[in-house]
């Protein structure tokens, strides 16, 4: 007999706005792998989010990313970013645009944050994500970024860092980065 039953692969995905994301639904996305980000190289200590979004495949949660209002200053100018991290989509639903999908509903919710509101979205990822992120609207920093560490360590980032307006006409100043914070 046939089973009408819809399944988590015959779902549509949605993007929802999660009221936590723990350590167990992140290995449920990536696997318990010790390095899923493939950033364990940098030595550096991250941060959590503040705030989460994920794609739902019927009761399956596919794909999450982080958001966290933080600090900047650009030169001499202070620049409040929304920092976005743990961009994540399971191995086996990838390449289906769900990185595009909860990056978009994310990035809404980053318009509304800040206050007053973040002109910039800000990411930190390895070199051969750059052509992905381009593609989604990010553009790379041609400048060093300096990013806070444990015990008032200051490092320079030794990840590409990229930005995308959160408003229209939000150009990013010249000039050298620091984020007043561990990175995200
Ligand atoms: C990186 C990752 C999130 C991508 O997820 P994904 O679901 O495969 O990405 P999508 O299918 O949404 O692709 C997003 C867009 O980038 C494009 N793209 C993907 N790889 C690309 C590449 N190498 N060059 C150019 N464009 C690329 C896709 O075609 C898509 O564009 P489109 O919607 O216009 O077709 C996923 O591989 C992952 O979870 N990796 C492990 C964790 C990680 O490294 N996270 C990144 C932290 S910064």
């Amino acid at each position: 007999m046939a089973d009408n039953t819809p399944s988590a692969s015959s779902s549509a995905p949605v993007a929802v706005r999660l009221p936590s994301y723990t350590r167990t639904e992140q290995q449920s996305i990536l696997g318990d792998g010790a390095d899923p980000f493939g950033v364990a190289g940098t030595g550096l200590s991250w941060r959590g989010k503040d705030e989460h979004f994920g794609v739902l495949l019927g009761e399956r949660l596919v794909a999450h990313a982080g958001l966290v209002a933080l600090d900047t200053t650009v030169g001499e100018v202070a620049t409040p970013v929304i920092g976005v991290g743990g961009v994540a989509v399971a191995p086996d639903v990838r390449g289906r645009g769900l990185a595009r999908l909860v990056l978009d509903a994310a990035l809404a919710h980053a318009r509304t944050m800040g206050s007053p509101p973040a002109r910039h979205a800000l990411l930190f990822c390895r070199p051969p994500l750059v052509p992905m992120y381009r593609r989604l609207g990010w553009h790379p920093l041609d400048t060093d970024v300096l990013v806070e560490q444990p015990e008032a360590r200051v490092v320079t980032m030794p990840l590409a860092t990229m930005v995308m307006p959160l408003r229209e006409g939000a150009s990013w100043p010249a000039g050298p980065v620091r984020l007043l914070s561990l990175p995200m």
